[in-house]
């Protein structure tokens, strides 16, 4: 049988709660023509996807969205082998069908993966989207100089360990921003940044103006609120600013959109005054530039400049719990959901 998640309700406003979400047991689907049936090993759980569900793009009774690396068990289609690993996206489920298509970031999928190039966990993690993602908003938007001061919001997850390490390798002085003294300990010993700052120190804005003595170039802000609060007054004239999410406003339950940085007060962070004032280069950023990223980051990765760490959850069973922890800060490093064995691991 299949094991299928599917959205139970259209979310009320604020975070995931059980009742959002519906286990159960199907058919096993089978392929059509130029189709693949694949046993799900790995999912993604991403920030993203609560916003699909928030927004109604996800439909009550849809299995729930999620990228995937599988295996194929039964191939209608000509260039795939039952046995091929692949990058797909079968959501939160066993079992899924894939044809060709196109995710929205552009990847083609499926996409063949091999084992022999990276762990396949990877593919939907730092040689995947998020991988990417770090790689367009710092590399290819931001250009960082060697000297210059660069600051990364949630530095010990998916996107900002990526980030951070990218700042690294481009010379700059690389402070981190996390929730916890663990996580703020890996950032500095194992990712090798040269500070890392808690949020949740009541000493925040403080500890992270002194980690800054020269002032902010570059912020890769993934977080929003009280955290980029601490950021702004330390801003140089001219730095830029990657927005690359908001994750701590996903859950605003008062109508004010996810994608504005909000003050505690209830004001726009960012007004059109500010980023005068502070002649502020931001952006939004459009992931960008794959097969430079692929070929580069495999060779970081190969070459151990670039470490990555992922945050494990063992059964599909652990889906809407593990989702639900991520978005609160509970998961240190990328957090994936092993569905089924990973015949190439161990
Ligand atoms: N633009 C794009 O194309 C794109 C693509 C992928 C992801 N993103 C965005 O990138 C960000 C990170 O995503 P990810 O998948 O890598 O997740 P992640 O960083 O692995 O996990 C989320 C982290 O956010 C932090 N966080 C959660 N709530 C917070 C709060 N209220 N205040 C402060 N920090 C909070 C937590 O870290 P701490 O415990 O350290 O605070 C948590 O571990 C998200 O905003 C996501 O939407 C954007």
């Amino acid at each position: 049988m299949n094991r299928v998640w599917r959205l139970a309700r259209r979310p009320p406003a604020g975070w995931p709660t059980d009742g959002d979400f519906v286990l159960g047991d199907e058919a096993i689907p089978e392929a059509a023509a130029d189709q693949v049936l694949t046993r799900t090993i790995y999912l993604s759980l991403d920030p993203y996807q609560w916003g699909r569900r928030r927004s109604g793009v996800e439909a009550v009774g849809d299995v729930c969205h999620g990228r995937t690396v599988s295996q194929v068990v039964q191939s209608r289609a000509d260039d795939f082998q039952p046995g091929d690993y692949l990058f797909n996206t079968n959501g939160w489920q066993l079992y899924g069908l894939t044809g060709r298509d196109v995710d929205v970031f552009g990847y083609m999928f499926p996409r063949k993966l091999d084992p022999a190039i990276a762990p396949i966990s990877t593919a939907v993690g730092i040689l995947g989207m998020l991988g990417l993602t770090a790689y367009s908003g710092v590399a290819v938007q931001c250009q960082p100089q060697p000297g210059e001061t660069v600051v990364v919001s949630a530095a010990s997850g998916g996107v900002g360990q990526a980030a951070g390490q990218i700042a690294k390798l481009h010379g700059c002085r690389v402070v981190g921003i996390a929730g916890t003294s663990a996580k703020c300990d890996f950032v500095v010993e194992e990712l090798g940044l040269d500070a890392c700052v808690s949020h949740r120190s009541s000493s925040y804005r403080d500890d992270l103006r002194d980690a800054c003595p020269d002032g902010i170039d570059i912020y890769f802000e993934n977080v929003g609120g009280h955290v980029f609060e601490g950021v702004l007054p330390l801003l140089n004239r001219n730095a830029r600013i990657s927005l690359c999410g908001m994750i701590s406003q996903y859950g605003n339950t008062d109508g004010r959109d996810t994608g504005t940085v909000w003050a505690e007060t209830g004001r726009p962070v960012f007004d059109r005054q500010n980023v005068a004032v502070h002649r502020l280069f931001v952006r939004n950023f459009v992931a960008s530039h794959q097969d430079r990223f692929l070929g580069e980051m495999a060779g970081w990765i190969r070459d151990g400049r670039i470490k990555y760490r992922e945050d494990i959850r063992e059964g599909l069973d652990q889906a809407p719990a593990a989702f639900s922890a991520m978005l609160a800060g509970g998961n240190f490093g990328k957090t994936l959901v092993r569905v089924s064995d990973d015949p190439t691991f161990g």
